[in-house]
């Protein structure tokens, strides 16, 4: 099938590149000359666990990049996967969508065939019907009958977003009318997945759903945590023993330091906002957010207890990525509880195997380490903020520390004496 992605942010390009694969032809869309440049070229312009691999194998074959639309012309699919990113207020910002609902609309005036348009950025309910359908149909001048809508949610994790495309737990589609559906899931092929069907509003809804669930189970996780640090249980075990009950499920319990990324604390304040406008009061997702607001600040309130004043000290900061296998820091744990050592007058010395180019545009003044054994030299205290695998190896690099104060905020280490966030 011939499609046309719009936006080669990481959605865009891992589900172009993945397309690609399954052997359909695939134009990504891209405003940024260099990422369209990179992609040609088969780099890809983000880290993703084996992106490079499928890139380099299809680009200059059945993947392009352009910065044009003219692709659109010949697409019998175009997917729209820009930004949403919080306005102040916490809710969506949709002008990105609407803007690229605007130019579909202008390039599918040459298309003589009936294209689907289906969303896939996280959006609103009734973003598609309100917005893309709108923009679309007047800037084509065009009807329903020549185009059809849906809206096909991503479920990606960053760092493992290949594998998710390829073997999804499920392929949502919302649609009003078959044909579009239909045309959808066929382009899915060979993918080994229930497909749920649905309306367009509740497959707007899922994902809301689905991110603002999952956040949810670690906020819970966190709070209980925080019990069982007071009564000296270790929420580890506790959680062990709660996941394997099959209603439950053991995933997404890990507690720490909260959740980051640029999906769920955006999609959650954006649900917030949604169920405000329409006259709720969503006590549990507020609460959701609240403890996740505090948790890093838990993480200074110990050190401050183990060492005093942290006025002069050194701290190591090891992991500053919002999770392992990134080089992204958006809304990471570490950014809050940099800031606190900063205003307390520590001394910040940072290493993170991956992601610290990206921070250094968040905290220029603070000392990168080329190594965790560089930031732990003569270290008052140090706090392990990401689950990156490499520092669960650590052992001898401890022992350069001033003082052995080590606090996580994700259990990963097993070494004796290290103290857990809320475990
Ligand atoms: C998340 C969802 O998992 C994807 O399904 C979704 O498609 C994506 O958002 C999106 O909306 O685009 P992602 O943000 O890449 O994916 O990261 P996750 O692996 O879900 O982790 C999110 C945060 O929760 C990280 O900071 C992680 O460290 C934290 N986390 C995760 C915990 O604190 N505890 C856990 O048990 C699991």
């Amino acid at each position: 099938m011939k499609i046309s992605i719009v936006g080669g942010g990481y959605v865009g390009l891992v589900t172009g590149t993945c397309f690609a694969e399954l052997g359909h032809e695939v134009t990504i869309i891209e405003i940024d000359p260099e990422k369209v440049r990179a992609i040609n070229k088969g780099k890809p312009p983000i880290y993703e666990v084996g992106l490079e691999e499928l890139l380099k194998k299809n680009a200059g074959r059945t993947l392009h990049a352009s910065t044009d639309y003219d692709s659109v012309s010949i697409a019998e699919i175009v997917l729209i996967a820009v930004g949403t990113p919080p306005k102040p207020d916490g809710s969506a910002n949709l002008s990105y969508i609407e803007a690229a609902g605007i130019s579909i609309g202008k390039a599918l005036k040459d298309n003589p065939s009936y294209c689907v348009v289906v969303d896939k950025s996280t959006v609103p309910p009734g973003t598609t019907e309100k917005i893309i359908k709108p923009a679309v149909l007047k800037a084509s001048g065009k009807t329903e009958k020549e185009i059809g809508f849906a809206m096909n949610p991503e479920f990606l994790r960053e760092g493992r977003a290949v594998e998710d495309f390829l073997h999804p737990d499920r392929i949502v589609i919302g649609s009003s009318e078959s044909r579009a559906g239909n045309r959808v899931a066929e382009v899915y092929g060979n993918v080994k997945a229930p497909v749920i069907s649905t309306g367009i509003m509740a497959a707007e809804m899922i994902k809301y759903t689905s991110n603002a669930f999952l956040a949810t189970k670690i906020s819970f996780s966190n709070e209980i945590g925080n019990v069982c640090k007071n009564l000296g249980i270790d929420v580890y075990e506790v959680m062990q023993g709660v996941g394997l009950d099959r209603r439950i499920g053991p995933l997404f319990l890990n507690a720490g330091a909260g959740f980051g990324g640029s999906c769920f604390p955006k999609d959650v304040s954006a649900l917030v906002s949604l169920a405000k406008e329409n006259g709720e009061n969503p006590m549990l997702l507020e609460s959701v957010l609240s403890v996740n607001e505090q948790q890093p600040h838990r993480i200074i309130t110990l050190l401050k207890k183990r060492v005093g004043s942290l006025n002069g000290k050194r701290i190591a900061v090891l992991g500053l990525a919002f999770k392992d296998n990134t080089d992204d820091v958006r809304d990471s744990r570490a950014i809050p509880v940099i800031e606190e050592l900063i205003r307390e007058g520590a001394h910040v010395a940072a290493y993170d195997p991956m992601a610290m180019t990206t921070m250094k545009k968040v905290f220029s003044d603070i000392e990168y380490c080329s190594s965790a054994k560089e930031t732990l030299h003569k270290a008052d205290a140090c706090l392990v903020m990401t689950e990156w695998p490499e520092f669960t190896r650590l052992d001898a690099e401890f022992k350069q520390m001033k003082t052995p104060v080590i606090i996580e905020g994700r259990k990963i280490l097993s070494r004796k004496g290290t103290e857990g966030i809320c475990w």
